[in-house]
């Protein structure tokens, strides 16, 4: 029965039912929402089926489930979990999809580490198509098994592991403490036989009028719902598997090489893949991943790429992480999975940033074993077959509603719209004429030179911006607030009575609320437990970290890593607001001298084009008259390492513009913002300032920066008042002599290495 069919007709048994079945998708749905255990259905959908589901409760009002969907206002199930906090981070891994990508990886670690024409090993072994799962050992024993969730905090899904052959429970000969890490999934023929034993059990179900189970559409699914039940014995059921190949905290080294960790992880009794080789470079890592590519219809489970790692330990400790991906690491992905559909319309949504994104609406089509209605057609550059350069893609067709169209699908990303058929072009098919003005709140949509983008120049009075800013406000890696995410802010966007349209309107939702004759706790979907709950959700998240603070504002350019550098670098949220508002001027006449420079690049495209337009920059600048002050206090901030113009300007202009200011003002009077962890206390450089210059020998500057920076150092691209140390290799010219007029302490490479030994 779809969504939409008429309810009046229903009888009492069949509205029974259709509630029953509705309880079911809708709950599926959340989970995929919350969890991504499923093929979600679109945002559409599912309102369509509680609007439905309401319906029928109306008319029905004696059905009504205990469950009923109306009362759940998107709490993840997965509440029902404890949660665990890795005790060391669980992250993703970069992309490569090319052979030229592979090449590139293998240039960045020597780069990084500084190496020459050396040979360097790697491994290579094939990507479970799975999920992650992290099992701690302590003193041989099974304690602890967790979900990978964001990163840093999982799911506690110990007892559902215990339920897992391949997991073992009691280990001898193993470290005091142990985090094994590896994928759980479903072998193909598990999986088949689930879906067969859910038919079967379907038959029965509908002869005895009970609900339907739905079938999994793929295996990954079925692990990870499997895995992620409330009940273990329903785990138990399913037949799930583990390979090991990583870890986590381990008191003792597992080896020395990863290589030699993986043997060892066979050794203390976990299944590891057998067709995980030692590769010699790019060439043989290649060759090794079509030998796999080769073999994956046989092998009896999903990969969707092979996994190449540095296989030296000591150095991919030195390689460390960049923000939530290794540096020695990469996925290597098979070729997306493709199929032709007819594109039935292009919408636009409206981000954050404003950023104008078409969106293909598609007959629905399987790609790969999940069901696709949605693409991404990136912008309008690419819809009307030219790259942002300029140059042209699928030969140059466009793309027109009506058309015939090529999606693929890689992994977890989203679907992209590739190419089109232009044989199978409808007669009367028209170009696609990209909106010139934002289709949410009528302001002007702008291309800047350079971006690809059009944006939306409507700033917070454009509803979708101001939403998306506030489900980003909302989001896991910002202010996190149990039980208000992106369904809940935009139901609270469009309240009336107690709307939540800025971030400061969610610390005074409970006040507000209290003063309201209709109380949320009365209202549909709500009880006086749920708003209860919600209201100490807010107030527990009154305390913030400055960093989380500062990414939460949405403020385009300043995403996670920019927010920490500033924040390390302030320490103070009132002093990075005063230095702000102090190199105002100064950013200014950067903007000023920027879009002159623009100008003048557009008007010479001829030799004396660099002296220009170097010269219209210094002109402006000098035109503006900026105080010393305000070019110190700009100076600073450009000269934090890791923070250029383009995120110093964004980040000035933001707290300048006075309608975000005076929000941004609200917010932060409601808060206790806490300044930046201080760094590790054993380490003698934490906190420190620190500038490298001239050429360093035993490092490069990257690996240099990275290690300092993990040691809880500050590095700077200049030497200041607040410089506390300058590490100066040979050839070190002003910056050395800046640090000698400054009183600076100067030291060389080999006494850095001396002072960070053993960190
Ligand atoms: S290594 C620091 N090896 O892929 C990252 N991951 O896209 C350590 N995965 O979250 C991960 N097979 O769930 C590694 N052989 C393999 C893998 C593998 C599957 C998953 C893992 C990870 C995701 C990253």
């Amino acid at each position: 029965m779809s969504a939409g069919a008429d309810i009046t007709n229903l009888t009492k048994d069949e509205a029974r039912a259709e509630l029953a079945r509705l309880a079911d998708v809708l709950a599926r749905a959340n989970t995929a929402y919350h969890g991504a255990d499923a093929p979600e259905i679109s945002d559409a959908e599912f309102d369509a089926l509680k609007r439905r589901n309401a319906a029928i409760e109306a008319a029905f009002p004696a059905l009504k489930r205990a469950d009923s969907p109306s009362e759940q206002v998107g709490a993840a199930p997965s509440e029902g979990f404890g949660k665990v906090t890795h005790a060391v981070a669980m992250l993703s891994l970069g992309n490569a999809f090319d052979d030229r990508d592979v090449a590139d990886f293998d240039d960045r670690i020597r780069k990084y580490l500084g190496l020459g024409a050396e040979p360097l090993a790697y491994t290579a072994e094939p990507k479970i198509d799975g999920l992650s799962l992290s099992l701690r050992y302590e003193n041989g024993t099974l304690v602890q098994a967790a979900t990978r969730g964001d990163g840093a905090v999982g799911e506690n899904v110990t007892e559902n592991a215990r339920t897992i052959a391949d997991i073992p429970q009691e280990i001898a000969g193993a470290p005091a403490v142990m985090e094994i890490r590896g994928e759980v999934y479903m072998s193909h023929a598990d999986f088949d036989a689930l879906n067969a034993r859910i038919d079967a059990e379907n038959i029965e179900r509908e002869k005895n009028g009970k609900r339907l189970q739905t079938r999994f559409a793929n295996p990954r699914n079925a692990a990870a719902g499997s895995l992620r039940q409330l009940d273990a014995t329903i785990t138990r059921s399913r037949p799930l598997r583990f390979f090991a190949y990583a870890w986590g905290e381990v008191s003792d080294p597992l080896a020395e090489t990863q290589m030699g960790a993986i043997a060892r992880l066979a050794d203390l009794g976990f299944v590891t893949n057998d067709l995980t080789a030692l590769c010699d470079g790019p060439e043989a890592l290649i060759s090794h991943y079509r030998m796999i590519e080769e073999r994956r219809a046989t092998l009896g489970y999903d990969i969707d790429g092979v996994v190449y790692k540095i296989d030296r330990l000591d150095l991919q400790a030195r390689l460390g992480f960049r923000a939530s991906t290794p540096r020695w690491a990469v996925a290597h992905k098979f070729p997306a999975e493709l199929a032709w559909t007819r594109l039935e319309g292009i919408d636009i949504q409206v981000g954050r940033t404003g950023a104008l994104s078409p969106v293909a609406r598609l007959a629905p089509v399987t790609v790969g074993g999940v069901v696709v209605s949605n693409a991404t057609l990136h912008n309008e550059d690419y819809i009307e077959g030219r790259d942002s350069k300029g140059a042209e893609i699928r030969s140059g067709k466009d793309i027109r509603v009506g058309d015939w169209v090529q999606v693929y699908r890689a992994g977890d990303v989203i679907p992209k719209v590739a190419d089109v058929d232009l044989s199978k072009r409808p007669e009367g098919g028209v170009p696609y004429v990209f909106p010139t003005v934002c289709p949410e709140c009528g302001s002007p949509a702008v291309r800047e030179e350079g971006d690809a983008v059009r944006r939306c120049t409507g700033g917070l009075i454009c509803p979708a911006q101001a939403v998306e800013k506030l489900k980003h406000f909302v989001g896991r890696k910002t202010f996190d607030i149990e039980g208000l995410g992106a369904k809940q802010i935009e139901m609270f966007y469009e309240d009336e009575a107690l709307p939540i349209r800025e971030p400061s309107d969610i610390f005074t939702l409970e006040k507000r609320d209290a003063a309201n004759l209709a109380r949320l706790k009365n209202r549909h979907g709500w009880g006086d437990q749920s708003a209860a709950n919600l209201f100490a959700a807010i107030q527990d998240k009154r305390r913030i970290p400055f960093v989380r603070l500062l990414f939460s504002l949405g403020i385009r350019h300043v995403g996670e890593v920019a927010a920490k550098d500033i924040a390390l670098h302030y320490g103070e949220w009132v002093a990075m607001m005063d230095a702000l508002d102090l190199a105002r001027p100064a950013a200014l006449a950067n903007r000023a001298a920027d879009e002159a420079e623009d100008v003048e690049r557009r008007a010479a495209a001829d030799e004396g084009r660099r002296a220009r337009v170097k010269e219209s920059r210094d002109r402006t600048i000098a035109g503006h008259d900026v105080p010393r002050e305000a070019q110190a206090a700009w100076d600073d901030l450009i000269g934090v390492d890791g923070i250029g113009a383009t995120v110093a300007q964004s980040l000035s202009d933001a707290m300048a513009n006075p309608v975000e200011r005076a929000a941004i003002d609200r917010l932060v009077a409601e808060l206790e913002v806490t300044p930046p962890e201080a760094p590790a206390q054993e380490s003698p450089v934490a906190g420190k300032t620190v500038v490298f210059t001239g050429t360093l020998v035993q490092m490069t500057r990257a690996e240099a920066k990275a290690r300092a920076e993990a040691l809880g150092a500050k590095v700077s691209g200049s030497v200041s008042g607040k410089t506390d140390l300058l590490v100066a290799g040979p050839g070190a010219g002003s910056k050395a002599k800046k640090a000698a007029d400054l009183g600076v302490e100067t030291i060389d490479e080999q006494a850095w290495l001396d002072l960070i030994e053993g960190l």
